[in-house]
C-alpha cells in the first residue's frame, strides 16, 4: 500500500494528551515517520520526552516567541508533512484555525500546510456543544479538515457526555485513510468475506473454516484507497472495518439476497466469501433429539451466487472470484473462471504453507484470460493491494496486466 509517510501530530492541552504518545508510538510502529508539535499549554500535561524517545524526532514546542519569529521551521515541517492530525484538540485550537489566527508554532505550521487535516475535538461536554464550538468546527469542516467525532462517556471532571478522545486504533484508521493514495476513488466495490452457516436446527449448523481475513484486508484495502465499499460478511469474529459499509449475513440464499440486490450499481465485485454449496433441505424448527439409529441429512444445492452475477454483469463491470482448492488448483481455477463469466480468480491452495483459512497471510495466483501471476507469500493485505492493482489494470484495458 502506498502511504504518504510523514505524519504531523499537533498535541494540545487537553487532558487526553497523556494517551498522544501511545498513538505516536503506534504510528511509528505502521511506518510512518511522525513529528510532534506540542503547544504552551499541552506542556502542563504532557513532556517531550516521551515523543522524542517513542518517534526517533525532536519534538517541537512553544517556547520563545522571537525563535518562532525567526523560525522558518513551521514551513519546512508544513512542507513535508503527508497528513496532520490535532489530537487532543481544544476549543482553543479549534477556534483559532477556524479564523485564521496564526500565533504559536502549531497554528502557523498548519496554516501553511496544504495536505489534509485530522482534527480530533476532545473537551468537556458543554464545552463542545457550545454554538461558537460548533460553529467552527462546522467551518472547518467546509474548508476540508477531516474531523473525527468525539466519543460520549465519562468525562475528566466526572461528568458523562460527548469529548472523549476516541481510542488509538481510531485516530491511526483516520490516518491511515488520509494517507493513502486514491486510486480507487468515487468506484463501488462490494466485497464479500467469510463462512456462511447452513441450520441444520435451532441449535446446530453447517459451516466452513472460513474466518474472513482475506474479504475483511480486501475490504479495508479498498477503502483507503478511497473506494466506496460495501463489505457482505458471514459471521466472523474479525472487528468492522472502519469507513465500510458492513451487511451482515448468515445463510448462502442471505448473501445470495445482499450481494444480488447491491451488484447491478458496482464497479467491482470480489468475492472472497466461502460460501456453502449445500444447505439442508428443511430447518428443524425445535431441536432434532438423538435415537440410538445413524442419521443422515438431506442436503440441497444452494445458489452459486459468483455464477449469477457472472451471467447478469452489466457492462464495465469487473468480477472476481476466489478458488480454494485441494488439488488440480490451476487447472480447477481457469475452468471456475471461465464458468462463471469472471474478469479474473484468485486462485490459492490450502496445501501451501502460509495460505488459505485463519492465517494473517497467503500465496495466490492471480488468472485471468490470458494471463497468470503466481504472488509469492505475502500478508493478506499486501495480497489484497496486488488484486486491487490488477484489477484497476485490467479496468484499464491493460494489455499484460498480471504479468506472465
Ligand atoms: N461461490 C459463490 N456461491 C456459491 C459457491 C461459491 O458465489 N454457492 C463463489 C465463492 O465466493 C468463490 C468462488 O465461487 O469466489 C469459488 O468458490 P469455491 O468454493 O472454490 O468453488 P465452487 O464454485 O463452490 O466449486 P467447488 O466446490 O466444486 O470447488
Amino acid at each position: 500500500m502506498q502511504f504518504g509517510k510523514n505524519i504531523l501530530i499537533g498535541v494540545t492541552g487537553g487532558i487526553a494528551a497523556y494517551k498522544m504518545p501511545d498513538v505516536s508510538h503506534a504510528l511509528k510502529k505502521a511506518g510512518f515517520n511522525v513529528n510532534v508539535i506540542l503547544t504552551k499549554n499541552a506542556q502542563y500535561l504532557v513532556t517531550p520526552l516521551p515523543f522524542e524517545t517513542l518517534t526517533g524526532n525532536k519534538c517541537i514546542i512553544d517556547m520563545f516567541e522571537r525563535e518562532l519569529n525567526y523560525s522558518p521551521e513551521h514551513i519546512s515541517l508544513a512542507k513535508q508533512s503527508d497528513v496532520v492530525l490535532i489530537a487532543p484538540a481544544t476549543a482553543n485550537i479549534i477556534g483559532k484555525l477556524a479564523n485564521g489566527i496564526a500565533d504559536d508554532m502549531l497554528t502557523t505550521t498548519v496554516m501553511a500546510c496544504t495536505c489534509p487535516v485530522i482534527i480530533a475535538p476532545a473537551m468537556n461536554h458543554n464545552m463542545y456543544h457550545n454554538p461558537i464550538n460548533t460553529e467552527n468546527i462546522e467551518k472547518l469542516r467546509r474548508f476540508g479538515y477531516i474531523i473525527i467525532p468525539p466519543e460520549k462517556g465519562p468525562l475528566a471532571n466526572g461528568d458523562i457526555g460527548d469529548g472523549r478522545l476516541p481510542a488509538a486504533d481510531v485516530l491511526i484508521s483516520y490516518v491511515r485513510r488520509a494517507a493513502a493514495k486514491k486510486d480507487l476513488a468515487g468506484k463501488n466495490i462490494l466485497v464479500t468475506a467469510g463462512a456462511t452457516q447452513e441450520s441444520i436446527d435451532p441449535v446446530r449448523f453447517i459451516t466452513n473454516h472460513s474466518t474472513g481475513k482475506m474479504g475483511y484486508a480486501l475490504a479495508e484495502i479498498a477503502m483507503l484507497r478511497g473506494a466506496n465499499v460495501t463489505l457482505v460478511t458471514g459471521k466472523t469474529s474479525l472487528e468492522t472495518p472502519m469507513f465500510v459499509d458492513v451487511k451482515e449475513v448468515v445463510s448462502a440464499q442471505d448473501m445470495f439476497d445482499a450481494v444480488t440486490s447491491l451488484a447491478p450499481s458496482m464497479d467491482i465485485i470480489v468475492k472472497a466469501a466461502a460460501v456453502a454449496d449445500y444447505t439442508p433441505a428443511e430447518t428443524a424448527t425445535e431441536k432434532l433429539k438423538k435415537s440410538d439409529d445413524d442419521m443422515t441429512l438431506d442436503l440441497r444445492r444452494t445458489k452459486d451466487i459468483l455464477k449469477y452475477l457472472g451471467e447478469h454483469k452489466p457492462e464495465g463491470q469487473l468480477l472476481c472470484g476466489f478458488a480454494m482448492e485441494t488439488e488440480n488448483l490451476l487447472e480447477n481455477s481457469r475452468r471456475k473462471l471461465a464458468s462463471k463469466n469472471l474478469d479474473m480468480i484468485c486462485a490459492n491452495s490450502l496445501k501451501t504453507a502460509g495460505a488459505g483459512f485463519g492465517t494473517d497471510t497467503n500465496v495466490i495466483t492471480l488468472i485471468t484470460a490470458d494471463s497468470e501471476r503466481e504472488l509469492p507469500l505475502m500478508s493478506k493485505a499486501d495480497a489484497a493491494d496486488i488484486i486491487f492493482d490488477t484489477l484497476i489494470s485490467l479496468h484499464q484495458g491493460g494489455k499484460d496486466h498480471v504479468g506472465t
